[in-house]
C-alpha cells in the first residue's frame, strides 16, 4: 500500500496546488464504453482517492473500527495485494480452512461473502503460501461498525470523497450485493440487540406484541430469542438460520414458512431507524417520513437508507407439523418416474398454499433428486397434514412412483424449525436466477411449468445444476398490504430459484456464458411457461430482462422517485435496485461509473 500511497497522495496535493474547487477534487476518471461516456466513483489509482491522513482522520472517528477489507483467505499466503506486511498465519489458515463451509463462520467474518462468484473467487484457502491473495472484488477498507455513529462516518465519508460504498451485513447476498472491488465498507454485523414488547404503542395501529430488531440480527437468533419471550412469539423471518433480518432481507420484501398465515417479513414491518445518505439520522413509519417507510418494505437493499434497526410485529406461537418427501436415485433410476413424481408434487401447488402451508424444496439432476424438506402446516397437527396431503399421496400411488415420506408435529413453530430446517452449504460456485409463478400460472399452465423446472437443472448437456423452491402464497394474510414489494407477490404460488453449477476458475467469458444461460435459456423458458409471474430483487437475475417491471410491478415510478429524493447523488449502489439505470460496473467488475 506505502508506494502506491505516496503517489496517490502527491497527486492529490498537486490538485489542491493547482486550486481546483474542493468538490472537483472528488471528480473519478472519465470513461468511454459503447460510445457512452462515464464518470466514475475514485478508485486506489485516482488522484481523487483520499490520502493516508484522510483515512487515519476517519479512522480515529470510527474508533479505530477501520481495517484493510483482507479476502478470509488471507492468512494463508505471505503477500497479499495492497498490503505491505505479510498477512500469512499458520493457526488462522487452518481456521479458515477448517470453516470454509461454516455459514456463521463466514457470516461473523469483516468481509467474506458466501456466493464467492461475486468477490471473483479470489484468494481462497491455500496451503501454498507462496501464490500470491489478489483482492478481487472484495473492497479496500471495511469499518466494523459497534455505534450508530461509525455508520454515519463511514456513509460521510463515501459521501464526501465520492467512494463506491458497501453496506455489509452477513454476506449472504446471491447476487455480490455486500461486495465490491475497491470500495469502503460499513459492516453492520455487530448491532445485534433485540427487544420485545408485549404492547407496541408507537404509530401504524398495531396495538399486540412487538419486536425492535438490530440491523445484525440473524434469522436463527430472532426466532431464538421470540421463543425464550413469555409468552413465546413468532416473527416473520427466512428459512435460513444465517441470513441477516433487518438487512437485506426485509428491504427485498422476505418470504419465509409463516409467510402463508402472516405474509411478508416486510409486510410486518412498523417502524425503521434509518442513516440517509446525507447522513442524517430519521425514523421512517406511517407517521413520520411515510414515503421512505413505504420503499424500505421491500423497494431494494443498500438504496434508500442504511437501517439500523426495525420495529415489527410479533405473533404468539402456533403448533406447527412438518412433513418430508424424498424421490431420488435410491428410489428410481427412470428419469420418466422422476419427473412424474416432480410433476405431481409441483402441480400441486396451488392446493398447498390453500392450506397456508410453506414448501421448501430441492430440485437436482439425473437420475434426479427431489428432496421436500419440509412442508411446513402453521397450526396443523401431524392428522392435518397426513389429511391436507392426501391428494398428494394418492396421486404419487396410483402412478406408482416410489418415494419415501413422513410426518411429524409439533408443539411450536420454533421447535419444528430447529428440528426439521436443514443448514444450506455456502461456497458454492453458481449464477442464479429465478421466478414467482402465480396460482393462475399454476391454473394453466402447471405442466409447462414443471418442465421448465426440471430444464433449469441440465439446460444444456454440459451444464448441471440445481433449483430451489419455496411454495407459499403471502397474499393468503396479507392481500392489499401498502408497501413496495412486488404486487404478483400476492398471487404468488411457488417460487424457484434456479443455479447453474460453475467451478469458479472459469473465464471472465466462460462466467458470462453461465450467466446467459441462465437469462436467455432457463429464465426465457421459465418466463414463457409462467407469463403472470414476476421476480424477486434477493434471488434473482442480475440480467433479468425489464427488470424494473419483473422485480416490482406497478410499484417501480414511485419508487424510483423516492430513490431520487432520499439519495439523489448516488451515495448507495447495488445493480438492479431502483434508480441505477445510469450506473454501470465497468472494466470487468471493478470501477462503478454513471453516464455522464
Ligand atoms: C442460503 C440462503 C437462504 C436464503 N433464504 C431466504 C429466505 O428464506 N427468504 C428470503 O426472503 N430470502 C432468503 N435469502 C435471500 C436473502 O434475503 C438475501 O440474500 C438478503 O439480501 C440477505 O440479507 P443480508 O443482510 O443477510 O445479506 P448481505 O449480503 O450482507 O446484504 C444484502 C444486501 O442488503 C444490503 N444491506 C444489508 N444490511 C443493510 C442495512 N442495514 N441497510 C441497508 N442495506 C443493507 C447490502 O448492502 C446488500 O445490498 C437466502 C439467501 C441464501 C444465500
Ligand atoms: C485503525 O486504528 C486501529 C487502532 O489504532 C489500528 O489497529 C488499525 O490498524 C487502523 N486501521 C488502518 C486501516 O490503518
Ligand atoms: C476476476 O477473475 C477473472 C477470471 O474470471 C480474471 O480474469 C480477472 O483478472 C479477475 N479480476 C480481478 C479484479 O480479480
Ligand atoms: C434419497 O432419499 C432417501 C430416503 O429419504 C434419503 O435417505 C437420502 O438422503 C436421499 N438422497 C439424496 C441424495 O438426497
Ligand atoms: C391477485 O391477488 C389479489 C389479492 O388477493 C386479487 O385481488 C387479484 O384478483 C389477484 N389477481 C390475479 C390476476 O389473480
Amino acid at each position: 500500500m506505502g508506494r502506491l500511497l505516496s503517489i496517490v497522495s502527491v497527486l492529490a496535493i498537486a490538485s489542491s496546488v493547482l486550486g481546483l474547487e474542493a468538490r472537483d477534487r472528488w471528480i473519478g476518471e472519465t470513461r468511454k464504453e459503447n460510445g457512452e461516456k462515464y464518470q466514475c466513483k475514485c478508485y486506489s489509482d485516482n488522484a481523487c482517492w483520499p490520502v493516508a491522513s484522510e483515512w487515519t482522520r476517519l479512522n480515529s472517528t470510527v474508533g479505530g473500527a477501520l481495517k484493510a477489507a483482507l479476502p478470509p483467505g488471507a492468512p494463508c499466503y505471505q503477500q497479499a495485494e495492497g498490503v505491505s506486511g505479510s498477512p500469512y498465519d499458520k493457526a488462522a489458515c487452518e481456521t479458515v480452512q477448517a470453516n470454509w463451509m461454516n455459514e456463521q463462520w463466514l457470516t461473523d467474518h469483516p468481509v467474506a461473502n458466501l456466493w464467492p462468484l461475486y468477490t471473483n473467487g479470489t484468494c481462497l484457502p491455500t496451503n501454498n503460501p507462496e501464490a500470491t491473495c489478489t483482492r478481487g472484488f472484495y473492497g479496500e477498507y471495511v469499518i466494523m461498525a459497534t455505534m450508530k455513529d461509525h455508520i454515519k462516518a463511514g456513509v460521510d465519508f463515501a459521501r464526501a470523497h465520492n467512494l463506491r460504498l458497501i453496506i455489509r451485513n452477513t454476506g449472504h447476498d446471491f447476487m455480490g450485493r455486500s461486495t465490491g472491488y475497491g470500495a469502503l465498507i460499513i459492516n453492520t454485523h455487530s448491532f445485534k440487540e433485540a427487544k420485545f414488547v408485549s404492547k407496541y404503542t408507537g404509530p401504524g395501529g398495531w396495538t399486540g406484541s412487538a419486536v425492535t430488531v438490530g440491523a445484525g440480527v440473524q434469522g436463527r437468533e430472532l426466532y431464538r430469542q421470540a421463543f425464550q419471550q413469555n409468552p413465546k412469539v413468532v416473527v416473520v423471518g427466512g428459512e435460513c438460520p444465517t441470513v441477516g433480518w433487518a438487512g437485506g432481507y426485509i428491504q427485498g420484501g422476505g418470504h419465509g414458512p409463516l409467510s402463508g398465515i402472516y405474509g411478508m417479513g416486510a409486510d410486518n414491518v412498523l417502524s425503521f431507524d434509518v442513516i440517509t445518505a446525507k447522513g442524517e439520522y430519521v425514523t421512517a413509519n406511517s407517521d413520520e417520513n411515510s414515503d421512505l417507510f413505504w420503499a424500505l418494505k421491500g423497494g431494494g437493499p443498500s438504496t434508500f437508507g442504511v437501517v439500523t434497526s426495525i420495529t415489527a410485529k410479533t405473533f404468539p406461537e402456533i403448533p406447527t407439523a412438518a412433513t418430508i418427501l424424498d424421490i431420488n436415485s435410491t428410489h428410481t433410476t427412470d428419469p420418466a418416474v422422476f419427473n412424474e413424481g416432480v410433476r405431481i408434487f409441483h402441480n400441486l401447488a396451488n392446493m398447498y398454499t390453500e392450506h397456508d402451508m410453506f414448501v421448501y424444496f430441492e430440485v437436482g439432476p439425473g437420475p434426479g433428486r427431489l428432496h421436500v424438506q419440509p412442508f411446513v402446516g402453521p397450526r396443523m397437527t401431524k392428522a392435518d397434514m397426513d389429511e391436507a396431503l392426501k391428494p398428494l399421496f394418492d396421486q404419487l400411488k396410483a402412478a406408482k412412483i416410489p418415494h419415501t415420506t413422513w410426518s411429524k408435529e409439533f408443539p411450536t413453530f420454533f421447535e419444528m424449525y430447529m428440528d426439521i430446517f436443514e443448514e444450506e452449504p455456502p461456497n458454492q460456485y453458481s449464477a442464479i436466477g429465478g421466478r414467482i409463478f402465480t396460482q393462475k400460472d399454476m391454473e394453466e399452465n402447471a405442466d409447462e411449468i414443471a418442465k421448465a423446472v426440471l430444464m433449469s437443472v441440465n439446460p444444456t448437456p454440459e451444464i448441471f445444476g440445481f433449483s430451489i423452491g419455496h411454495i407459499v402464497n403471502p397474499g393468503n394474510a396479507v392481500p392489499n398490504p401498502d408497501n413496495a414489494i412486488h404486487p404478483t407477490w400476492r398471487n404468488a404460488s411457488s417460487f424457484v430459484i434456479t443455479n447453474t453449477g460453475m467451478t469458479g476458475q472459469e473465464s471472465w467469458e466462460q462466467k458470462q456464458y453461465f450467466q446467459d444461460v441462465q437469462t436467455n435459456i432457463i429464465g426465457k423458458a421459465l418466463r414463457e411457461a409462467a407469463p403472470y409471474g414476476a421476480a424477486y430483487v434477493n434471488e434473482g437475475d442480475l440480467n433479468e430482462p425489464d427488470w424494473q417491471t419483473a422485480y416490482w410491478g406497478s410499484n417501480y415510478e414511485r419508487l424510483l422517485k423516492i430513490r431520487k429524493k432520499w439519495d439523489p447523488e448516488g451515495v448507495f449502489y447495488t445493480e438492479v435496485t431502483p434508480g441505477t439505470e445510469n450506473w454501470k460496473v465497468l472494466d470487468y467488475g471493478k470501477k462503478l461509473c454513471k453516464k455522464a
